[in-house]
């Protein structure tokens, strides 16, 4: 075997599969070039491949209901929202501090949008993200509870730096959900930032939680350390149902 087959062979063991099928025509247009500027390259190459493909893994694990990010947010359309918390919010230091951010409004106002966007950019800094709407959560604790495993299910979103919990407050909660609903936010309090999304205010987490108690022991945790975004403002899917019916209303 020649150094060419064994450098091929090298890379491809080494899982460097960038710089392999990169190399080949790198070097012969760069004949002149220095031997640490040839490697600075193909590293570099490398790195960045590397780190598009985990990006790419973590935004597939993540669970997201679709990608959006914030210069796809038209802000002009919800002028309720404080555009300076927003930003600040996406400078992550709210994760770093373990915080919690709750977005409240009607439908249609953003929130599940505002929170994919949060969460795109905690993965572009490395930072493991799993979205889940309420209901989901609810019926994967009361799965894993019965199977004797909350335990470890618990565990395995405490690996997830920031979760969002999107759309609490469709369908009020049994004794049992809001127990579990309890100890999961418990088990992240000060440990892990969490994203809740709700299109009821906080008086009404009571009767979607079935009992005063609980409602008011879940927001202590969740609000001790939290940003609130109220975002009062018109559905941004009635604006578009509006400029899609005019043409038919033109022709009557
Ligand atoms: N201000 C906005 N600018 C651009 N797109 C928006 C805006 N608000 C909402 N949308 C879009 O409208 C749809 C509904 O928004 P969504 O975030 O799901 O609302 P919510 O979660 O509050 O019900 C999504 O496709 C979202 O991207
Ligand atoms: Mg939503």
């Amino acid at each position: 075997m020649d150094s060419y087959e064994r450098v091929h062979e090298y890379l491809s063991k080494l899982g460097l599969t960038r710089m392999e099928s990169i190399i080949d025509s790198y070097l012969e247009a760069s004949h002149d070039r220095a031997v640490m500027d040839i490697l600075d390259h193909l590293l570099s190459e490398e790195l960045k491949h590397k780190v598009s493909k985990k990006t790419e893994n973590m935004l597939n694990w993540s669970g997201f209901p679709f990608r959006k990010t914030l210069d796809d947010f038209d802000f002009s359309f919800q002028p309720s929202i404080d555009r300076s918390v927003i930003d600040e919010l996406m400078t992550m230091r709210y994760l770093h501090n373990t915080e919690n951010v709750v977005f409240l409004g009607p439908p249609g106002v953003g929130k599940t949008h505002l929170s994919v966007a949060l969460g795109m950019r905690a993965i572009m800094s490395d930072i493991p993200v799993y979205y889940t709407s309420a209901m989901k959560l609810i019926q994967t604790l009361k799965r894993d509870y019965d199977l004797k495993r909350l335990e470890y299910r618990i565990k395995t979103y405490s690996r997830f730096r920031l979760m969002i919990v999107d759309e609490i407050g469709y369908l009020p909660l049994t004794r049992k959900e809001s127990n579990l609903f309890f100890q999961f936010v418990s088990s992240r309090y000060e440990k892990r930032s969490t994203i809740y999304t709700s299109n009821k205010s906080f008086s009404e987490w009571g009767e979607i939680l079935g009992d005063q108690v609980i409602a008011a022991t879940v927001l202590d945790r969740i609000l001790h350390h939290c940003v609130v975004v109220n975002i009062r403002g018109e559905s941004y899917r009635l604006k578009d149902r509006r400029k899609s019916s005019l043409p038919t209303m033109k022709k009557e």
